[in-house]
This record gives structure tokens, sequence and C-alpha cells, in this order.
């Protein structure tokens, strides 16, 4: 059985798909939550083994005052509504990121809903809340470590056009594949996330050294005419 994978997505969007409809930007993000919901739901059965999803920033605290106390409503709400469904699931669901700058009955619920679930065995399903790839990078430097929190992603998912990762699991991405859509998060499906993977499948991941022959055979690459794929046939 292929080995199952980490997926990260930077959820991103919401705001333009609810402007572009004349509605409130937190309506944005409570869609982006019911989409979060179902592709979480669907991903252990594409062969997702930890899913780590980008809720909030620690540059999002830059944000109007009345978004950032609906983004903060919304996680509150979500913990307690999926913390069921997560137990019923078999997932396992983790916060990610500072907990000093938050809330302590958000924190409170955080902890509760990493103690009900803690035994998911499908999936681990990470939301980083108060997320800062640089931060946690140089705390962890600042013990004499490397971050160790989140293992190294394999596909990395971005929504929404935009092509860059916003202090999102930088040192976690080294070696990640990048895969990128003009649809929002609210517009995201399941279907697109199975594109994604399948597309991921077709990628010759070599961590810098040359591709394993029987990357070359499954992808069709003929020895007898690549050069690359003789030199690693060889090998
Ligand atoms: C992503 O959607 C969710 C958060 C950052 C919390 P945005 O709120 O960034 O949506 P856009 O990019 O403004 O459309
Ligand atoms: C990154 O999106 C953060 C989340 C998706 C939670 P942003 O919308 O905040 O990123 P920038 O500002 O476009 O880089
Ligand atoms: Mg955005």
């Amino acid at each position: 059985m292929a080995r199952r994978l980490h997926v990260a997505i930077i959820m991103d969007g919401n705001g333009r798909w609810a402007g572009s409809r004349g509605w409130p930007r937190l309506e944005g993000h409570r869609r982006g939550a019911a989409t979060l919901r179902s592709v979480a739901e669907a991903a252990p059965g594409l062969g997702v083994g930890e899913l780590t999803v980008y809720a909030f920033s620690s540059d999002n605290w830059k944000r109007p005052c009345e978004e950032v106390a609906g983004l903060m409503r919304l996680f509150a709400e979500y913990l307690e509504s999926e913390t069921r469904r997560c137990v019923e699931n078999g997932i396992r669901l983790r916060v990610e990121g500072r907990r000093d700058r938050l809330e302590g009955a958000l924190v409170e619920t955080i902890e509760r809903c990493e103690r009900r679930t803690a035994d998911g065995g499908r999936m681990t399903l990470r939301l980083a809340v108060d997320y800062s790839s640089r931060h946690a990078i140089a705390e962890a430097a600042s013990r004499g470590r490397t971050p160790d929190a989140v293992p190294d992603v394999d596909l990395m998912i971005r929504t929404a056009g935009e092509q860059r990762l916003s202090d999102f699991l930088l040192w976690e991405s080294a070696y990640a594949e990048f895969w990128f859509t003009k649809k929002t998060w609210p517009e995201f499906s399941v279907k697109d996330l199975e594109l994604a993977i399948s597309e991921f499948r077709l990628r010759v991941r070599k961590f810098g050294a040359l591709p394993a022959p029987h990357e070359t055979r499954t992808l069709g690459l003929d020895p007898r005419r690549d050069p690359l794929a003789a030199i690693a046939a060889d090998a």
C-alpha cells in the first residue's frame, strides 16, 4: 500500500468569495469552515494520513478587530461541533501555533478537543492558528533544535490564485510538491483534492538524488531514450 501522505493547505480566498457576492467577509470564513469539514472527512479515504491547514496566520492579527473576533468565534464553534464528528471519523485534531495570545476560553476548547480526539488513528488534522513558521523555526533554534511539531509536507495546496507560502511551514516544505488553483477556498471541493493528489502521484520526487529506477518505469520513461533515466537505471 502507498505511504500515507502529508497534505498541507493554505485555505485562501474566503474574503474574495464573499466580497464578489456583496456579502460580509465573515460569511466567506463560515463557508470556508464547511469546506474544511467535507475535505477533512474525505481525506483519509484518499490516502492522506496528515492534513495540516492554515487557518489564521500570526500576521492575520493585522486585520480589523471585527474580522479577527469573528474568526476566533468561528474556531471555537468549529472545534465544538467537530469534536464529535472527528471522534466518529477516527480523526485526531491538533492545533499548531502560539497559544499565549489566544483567549483563555479558546485555549480550553482547544485542549478539550485535542484530548477527546487523541485516539483518532485514521488521520491527524492539524489546524494552524496564530501560526508563523519563522517564529516556530526561531523558537526551536533558540533551544538548539529544529522544528519537530509538524512532519515534512508531501503536497502543498494553495487556493485563490496566490502562489506564495505566507510564512506557512517553510521548514517542512523543503521538498514539498506545490499545487495551485484559482478556485477560492469556499469553492474548493473533494474533487479538487482528488485532482491535486492524482497529479502529485505523477510527479517524480528526487530529494536531490536521481529518480529511482522503478519511478522511471511507472512514469513510462524509457531508459533507452531518456539519458537521465538511463543513469538512474544503472545506479
Ligand atoms: C483565508 O481567506 C482565511 C484567512 C486568512 C483567515 P482570506 O480572508 O485571506 O481571503 P482573501 O484572500 O481576502 O480573499
Ligand atoms: C494566509 O493567507 C493565511 C491563511 C490562509 C490563514 P493570507 O491571505 O493572510 O496571506 P497573504 O496576505 O495574501 O500573503
Ligand atoms: Mg487571503
